[in-house]
């Protein structure tokens, strides 16, 4: 079963990142495999932890691919925690996402419609 957990404001500095990047710890503590996604151009939650592994692709193709591949998924040394690294620098999703239909429900089906066919990348 998958639970999702989200933290949204257009305020800066009110906790969001804080917040996730905590929940996410205990919950990979409590050995639940977690699955943080950074959504902010501003990439903290991307480096709230240190990575084992950097994967080379990041929000933005999990949010133009419409999947999660397991290209996008980088590991962090916490043990079950792994993470959509923010990779938007530019905040050019938004414009991407500008006029789609699916704009509102695009990452949620994405995070949805994991691609399987390949294993994890170690
Ligand atoms: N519960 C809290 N109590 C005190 N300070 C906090 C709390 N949550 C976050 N902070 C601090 O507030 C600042 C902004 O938090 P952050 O999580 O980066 O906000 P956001 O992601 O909404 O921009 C950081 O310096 C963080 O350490
Ligand atoms: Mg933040």
């Amino acid at each position: 079963m998958i639970r999702t957990f989200a933290a949204l404001n257009s305020k800066g500095g009110v906790g969001k990142t804080t917040l996730l990047a905590n929940l996410g710890g205990l919950l990979a503590d409590m050995g639940a495999r977690t699955l943080l996604v950074d959504a902010d151009p501003q990439p903290s939650l991307t480096k709230y932890f240190h990575l084992s592994y950097e994967a080379e692709q990041g929000l933005v193709e999990v949010v133009t691919g419409g999947t999660v591949s397991h290209l996008a998924i980088s590991r962090t040394s916490v043990p079950n925690l792994d993470l959509i690294r923010s990779n938007d620098g530019e905040a050019q999703l938004q414009h991407w996402l500008h006029g789609r239909d699916d704009r509102r429900v695009r990452l949620a089906r994405a995070l949805n419609n994991p691609y399987r066919a390949l294993p994890l990348t170690t």
